[in-house]
């Protein structure tokens, strides 16, 4: 017997409680419903999933390159118990006020998922000069600074199911932070996946998380890091740059993945290496880091675009208007404006800035393009990888930590 349509059934006729069921529930005591909260499968979703994280620093570690590891814990006068479970490769959002903007950014968590059951999460900031999120934290986080974050989010994690046993990872200066994750995930035996790490940086000494790889190496035979320097030549470490030769020195003969996580210059590099290799896309990973800048390199992005154009955004119930460069995001350009527009991954991956599109063209990188068929039918994009290519006028969501 065929089953019937969904779309053929009529959605009135559930209204329609059969007598029984309605003869039940007036006999029921008038009783008022237990808190949803009450609920285990709540409590364990709530845990999970808390839609903010309310958390403080309680240690603070130098890292090379002038970067800084922040110790994170839960922050339990402002109401978060326990930090969320969370998988090696995920980040946390982190909502920053800075002068009258609020504004978030996405830090990869660097710890092991296994000391987030210690209350602890650490994550690693960059010094990027001239980088308004990253120098903000350096120069004004210290022990004590209560934050907040989001829950962990994201996809760049190792799944057996989809990925191969031997995970060879191409990574670049400070994205090594999700990795140093996955190689402790490795090594406390909770993802059964043996590592090869090719990590470039351009010298020894502005290498992040060293002697932390060297020591997990030793301690776990599942893991091998080989260290690329762009601008130095020592002894019994490869120099130069990522190159498909160099992937094919230290990857095995038969199946692997390639997680490929660095700057968007190392990736774009990376990817070209990678056509020669002949590997299967479904063990091809990225884990876009930062934003995108500059579209106007790509193949498809169409040629006379003016340099920049007028944006309406509507948000909050008001309208402002900006003046929006055709080279940076959508998403960046509000947040020049001072307009807190809500925000997660900030590569176009996770929805949270979906906006609606009333008029006007924009163009989305592939790389970055999220969307769904029915975003794309709807008008809806996502600012963080939209570039205008004439005027618009946009619909944003109110700013959501
Ligand atoms: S912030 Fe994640 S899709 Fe825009």
């Amino acid at each position: 017997m065929s089953r019937p349509k969904l779309w053929k059934l009529n959605p009135l006729k559930f209204t329609k409680m059969s007598p029984a069921r309605q003869a039940k529930i007036e006999a029921s005591p008038a009783k008022p419903l237990p808190s949803l909260d009450s609920y285990k499968p709540n409590q364990i979703a709530n845990a999970l999933h808390p839609k903010a994280q309310y958390l403080k620093v309680v240690k603070i570690k130098d890292e090379a390159g002038g970067a800084k590891s922040y110790y994170l814990a839960p922050n339990q006068e402002k109401g978060t118990e326990a930090l969320a479970w969370f998988s090696a490769g995920q980040y946390v959002s982190v909502t920053l006020k800075i002068g009258d903007m609020t504004l978030t950014r996405p830090y990869s968590l660097a710890s092991s998922p296994r000391e987030s059951l210690e209350n602890i999460y650490m994550i690693t900031v960059e010094n990027v000069e001239g980088g308004l999120a990253s120098q903000f934290i350096l120069n004004n986080w210290k022990v004590g600074t209560e934050i907040t974050t989001s829950a962990p989010l994201g996809n760049f994690t190792y799944e057996p199911l989809r990925d191969a046993k031997t995970v060879v990872v191409l990574v670049g200066g400070s994205s090594i932070t999700p990795i140093r994750s996955l190689a402790l995930a490795v090594a406390d035996g909770d993802e059964d996946a043996d590592l090869i790490i090719l990590y470039g940086s351009r010298t020894l000494e502005e290498t992040i998380f060293f002697q932390d790889l060297l020591n997990l190496e030793e301690k776990c035979e599942r893991i091998k890091v080989v260290n690329i320097f762009s601008e130095e030549e020592r002894e019994g470490y490869e120099h130069g740059f990522i190159t498909a030769e160099l992937i094919k020195k230290y990857a095995p003969d038969d199946e692997y993945s390639l997680f490929i996580c660095g700057p968007q210059v190392m990736r774009e590099f990376v990817d070209k290496e990678i056509e020669t290799l002949g590997l299967r896309k479904k063990f091809i990973r990225h884990e876009v880091f930062g934003e995108y800048f500059g579209p106007s390199k790509e193949a498809d992005y169409p040629e006379n675009v003016a340099p920049s154009f007028k944006v309406t955004v509507r948000i909050a119930g008001k309208e402002q208007v900006i003046t929006a460069s055709s080279d940076i995001s959508l998403l960046r350009s509000m947040e020049a404006n001072g307009i807190s527009a809500p925000a997660r991954c900030r590569s176009g991956e996770c929805g949270w800035c979906h906006s609606k599109l009333v008029s006007g063209e924009i163009y989305t990188p592939k790389i970055i393009d999220y969307r769904r068929e029915a975003d794309l039918i709807y008008g809806y994009i996502h600012p963080c990888s939209s570039f205008p290519l004439s005027d618009l006028i946009i619909e944003v969501p109110p700013f959501a930590e």
